[in-house]
């Protein structure tokens, strides 16, 4: 809406976990260094984890790149609130493999077959599970079986799960600590700190046509950050908002004003706002409060 206005070629803070405007923090460039490593190497298990919004799903569809890139064979679940059946149907159907894909005889049969063709010819397959800590017990024991089949040369089947913290308290469960064993790579995305923040601000704005942006100050980026507690998708959406703000009020430059009114409006909290202020003030005098009968 205000991209003609900004002179954008595309919207800057969109939300869709698009790779080309991956901006690599320390902590998403060693992620990403991991997984690719973790294949290569083919260390079998790996786990990605990372709060909501930190950027999982974009760094899955990075190494989803970099796998079609190098013709590495993939699967790659997006839905983990799946059953058995559903996840063998899945697999069946991002590697086409050659079978009933309702039957899981089949598909195991010409999973293994596929696997073994690959590592003749020095290759991999992967399997990526992202909203891993939805999946069920079941869908997991079988993840685990299949990430057994190894060769004298590594595991055949990388597999990369990802998902939200309690992926990995799930995987501290005693029935999965199987899994958790064989569990080489661990990778944890955490929110950005200032100096990254403003330098993700500044790469978005530079990959839409502005490489010098005056739109967001120094001070106004460091108040973002604050408020958006360093996590990337709170950051698009703040900022989205602000630039729609400005368009509707004629100025390419955004005030704390405006991040004010956007930040009722997105009913954010954060450290010291007056909406955390408020729910601490509630809940002490609630516990002030005398006990009734
Ligand atoms: N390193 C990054 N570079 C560029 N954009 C990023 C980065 N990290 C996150 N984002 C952006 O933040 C938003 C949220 O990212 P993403 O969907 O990947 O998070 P997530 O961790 O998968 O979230 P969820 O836990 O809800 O699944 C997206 O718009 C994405 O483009
Ligand atoms: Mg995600």
């Amino acid at each position: 809406m205000y991209n003609a206005f900004f002179g954008f070629s595309e919207s800057p803070f969109s939300l869709s976990p698009d790779p080309a405007f991956f901006y690599r923090s320390e902590r998403h460039e060693e992620a990403l260094a991991n997984l690719v490593y973790g294949v290569q190497a083919r260390k079998g298990f790996i786990v990605l984890s990372g709060e909501v919004g930190t950027g999982k799903t974009t760094m899955l569809e990075c190494l989803r790149d970099y796998l079609e890139a190098n013709f590495i064979e993939f699967a790659f679940l997006f839905n983990s609130r799946i059953n058995v059946e559903q996840f063998f149907e899945m697999i069946a159907y991002d590697l086409d493999l050659p079978c009933s894909r309702t039957s899981k005889t089949e598909v195991l049969f010409a999973l293994n077959t596929l696997l073994v063709e690959q590592a003749q010819d020095g290759k991999t397959v992967v399997l990526i599970v992202d909203e891993a800590h939805n999946l069920e017990w079941e869908v997991l024991e079988e993840i685990r079986l299949l990430g057994n089949l190894e060769n004298r040369n590594g595991k055949l089947l990388q597999i990369v799960l990802a998902g939200q913290p309690e992926l990995d308290r799930k995987l501290d469960a005693p029935n999965l600590r199987q899994l958790k064993q064989r569990v080489v790579l661990r990778c944890n995305l955490t929110p950005f700190a200032l100096r990254e923040a403003v330098e993700y601000i500044d790469s978005r704005m530079s990959r839409v046509g502005m490489p010098d942006q005056q739109v967001f100050s120094e001070e106004l980026m460091s108040e973002i950050h604050l408020r958006a507690q360093g996590i990337p998708r709170v950051i698009n959406g703040v900022c989205d908002n602000m630039l729609l703000t400005a368009f509707a009020m004629e100025t390419k430059v955004c005030t704390v004003e405006m991040l004010d009114e956007v930040c009722r409006d997105m009913r954010l909290d954060w450290p010291g706002s007056r909406r955390s202020r408020m729910r601490a003030e509630t809940q002490e005098s609630f516990e002030r409060a005398p006990y009734k009968v």
